[in-house]
């Protein structure tokens, strides 16, 4: 029997590891989190290795996978904003082959000092390189803004994804990055 197309994750050795996907739109409610959860699920089940950071305020993408913090715990917001937290102290281990920096509303607040601080947009480029476990994929889920937190998001990516619908609106953001 032929195999359903799409049935596999392929497999690209040339390409780095890990690969460091942000889905990104400066529009809101156009399917970002949607697809970085529905990613995650399809990557874990085919036992992909696979490290969600929420980067958005929201944190609908933390509270889609459950993973629920008090607004200083570890996650994205201390991640992003103190050099001495690393990937691994900010994990949260949701199943064997899937980890989560969740975030919390008060991320919004990070956002001036961020902009204030030399390192605030490459933070988490450095600490990517540094540290964590070998994942096979990183998604980095953005809010709706094209602001600093989406910044920090497409320092370090090798592949960006930015989300298109049929919008007028939404195609904008490909002008404003391309
Ligand atoms: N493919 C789809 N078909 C129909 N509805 C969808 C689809 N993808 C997402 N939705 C719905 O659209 C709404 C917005 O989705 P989602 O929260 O993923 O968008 P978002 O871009 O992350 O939003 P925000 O910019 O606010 O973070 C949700 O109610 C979601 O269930
Ligand atoms: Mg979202």
């Amino acid at each position: 029997m032929p195999k359903r197309k799409g049935a596999e994750v392929p497999s690209h050795p040339s390409m780095p590891s890990p690969r460091i996907i942000a889905i990104a739109n400066n529009k809101g409610g156009v399917g970002k989190t949607t697809t970085a959860i529905n990613l995650t699920g399809a990557l874990v089940t085919h036992e992909k290795r696979v490290l969600l950071i929420d980067l958005d305020p929201q944190a609908n993408a933390s509270i889609g996978l459950n993973v629920l913090i008090a607004p200083t715990a570890f996650g994205t917001k201390l991640l992003l904003q103190d050099d001495r937290y690393t990937i691994a102290e900010c994990v949260y281990e949701k199943s064997p082959f899937l980890d989560v920096i969740p975030s919390h509303r008060t991320l919004a607040d990070t956002q001036h000092t961020l902009l204030l601080d030399p390192d605030g947009r490459t933070r988490l480029r450095a600490k990517l390189q540094t540290g964590g476990k070998p994942y096979d994929v990183i998604l980095l889920d953005c809010p709706p803004e094209v602001g600093l937190l989406s910044q920090s998001a497409l320092q370090p990516v090798s592949y960006d994804f930015a989300l298109i619908s049929e919008s007028y609106y939404t195609n904008r953001y490909q002008r404003f990055y391309y």
